[in-house]
C-alpha cells in the first residue's frame, strides 16, 4: 500500500486533484481508496474511505473554544490525536493500492507543526509514502511568489521527511507563454535569476539550490480537463519504483 498526500496553499485545487487522480488510477485499474483529512470542508466531490469529520467537526470547535476559523481548524487536527487509537483502526481496514490523502489548506499544519508529520504517520504506519505539492497556477506565473512556493515545497519535504513531486495545479487557467515561463524556471535556475532582475547573492545562492534539489521539473496539470495526468503517473510510478528511497521513521509508540 502506497499513500500519495495532496498538498498545498488553500485553494490551489487539492480537492479536484484528489478526485481526478482516484478516477484515473482506477480507470487503470488499480486499487485506490481516498482519505479526507480536512475536518472543515463542507461538501467533497468524491466519496471517502475514511473521513476526519467522523471524529472531528472545526465549527464545533470554533463555537465551543471561541475560535477563529483558521485557530479551529488548527485545533481540530491537534484535536484527532486525542482520537489516534480509533482513528488507527478504521484505516487499518483500507485495502488498496494507493490511498490519497486530501489535506486542509492551512499548509502550516505541514510546513511549520509538528501536528502535520504526527498525523501523516498515525495514517500511513509502516507504508510508504509521497506528496505532491501543488504550485496554483495564478500564483506561480509571478517568479517571486514561485520562489515562495519552491520554499514551501521545501519546508514540507524537510518537515514530513518524504519524496516531494511539484505539480503546476490548474495549467488550464495559463496562457501558452506563461506556460513555458514557469517550466523554464523549473528547468534552469538561471532563467528563473534573470527574470528577477537584480537581486543578491545570497539569493541566487538560494534559487540554485531550491532548483538543484528537484527530483523532476513541475509537472503542468489541469484537473478541469483531464489532462497531465499520464505524465504525474509515471511520475509517480518513479518514485514508488524505488527512485527516491527515504528512510522511514519507527512509527510513534504513544499513537
Ligand atoms: P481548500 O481545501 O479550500 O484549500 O481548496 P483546495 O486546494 O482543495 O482546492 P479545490 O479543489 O477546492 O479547488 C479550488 C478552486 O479551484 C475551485 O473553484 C476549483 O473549481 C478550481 N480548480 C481546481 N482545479 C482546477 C483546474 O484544473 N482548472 C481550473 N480552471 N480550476 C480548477
Amino acid at each position: 500500500m502506497y499513500f500519495i498526500f495532496i498538498l498545498g496553499t488553500a485553494g490551489s485545487g487539492k480537492t479536484i486533484l484528489t478526485k481526478t487522480l482516484q478516477e484515473y488510477l482506477l480507470d487503470n485499474e488499480m486499487d485506490t481508496a481516498v482519505i479526507n483529512l480536512d475536518p472543515a470542508v463542507e461538501s467533497l466531490p468524491y466519496r471517502p474511505d475514511f473521513d476526519v469529520r467522523d471524529y472531528v467537526d472545526a465549527f464545533e470547535v470554533m463555537e465551543r473554544y471561541n475560535l477563529g476559523p483558521n485557530s479551529a481548524l488548527i485545533a481540530s487536527v491537534d484535536l484527532i490525536l486525542t482520537r489516534a487509537s480509533e482513528i488507527k483502526s478504521e484505516i487499518d481496514q483500507i485495502e488498496a493500492n494507493y490511498v490519497i490523502v486530501d489535506t486542509p489548506g492551512q499548509i502550516e499544519l505541514f510546513a511549520y507543526r509538528d501536528t502535520g508529520r504526527i498525523v501523516s504517520q498515525l495514517i500511513t504506519g509502516n507504508n510508504k509514502s509521497l506528496g505532491l505539492f501543488l504550485f496554483d497556477s495564478y500564483l506561480a506565473k509571478e517568479a517571486r511568489s514561485f520562489i515562495s512556493l519552491l520554499l514551501l515545497s521545501s519546508s514540507i519535504k524537510f518537515r514530513l521527511n518524504i519524496p516531494i513531486i511539484n505539480v503546476l495545479s490548474k495549467a488550464d487557467l495559463l496562457k501558452d507563454d506563461e506556460l513555458n515561463k514557469i517550466l523554464s524556471w523549473s528547468e534552469n535556475a538561471e532563467n528563473l535569476i534573470d527574470e528577477l532582475g537584480k537581486i543578491d547573492e545570497y539569493s541566487i545562492e538560494l534559487v540554485n539550490l531550491l532548483l538543484e534539489n528537484l527530483s523532476s521539473p513541475i509537472i503542468p496539470v489541469s484537473s478541469e480537463e483531464g489532462k497531465g495526468y499520464d505524465e504525474l503517473y509515471a511520475s509517480i510510478q518513479r518514485v514508488v519504483a524505488g527512485g527516491e528511497d527515504y528512510l522511514t521513521e519507527e512509527p510513534n509508540p504513544r499513537l
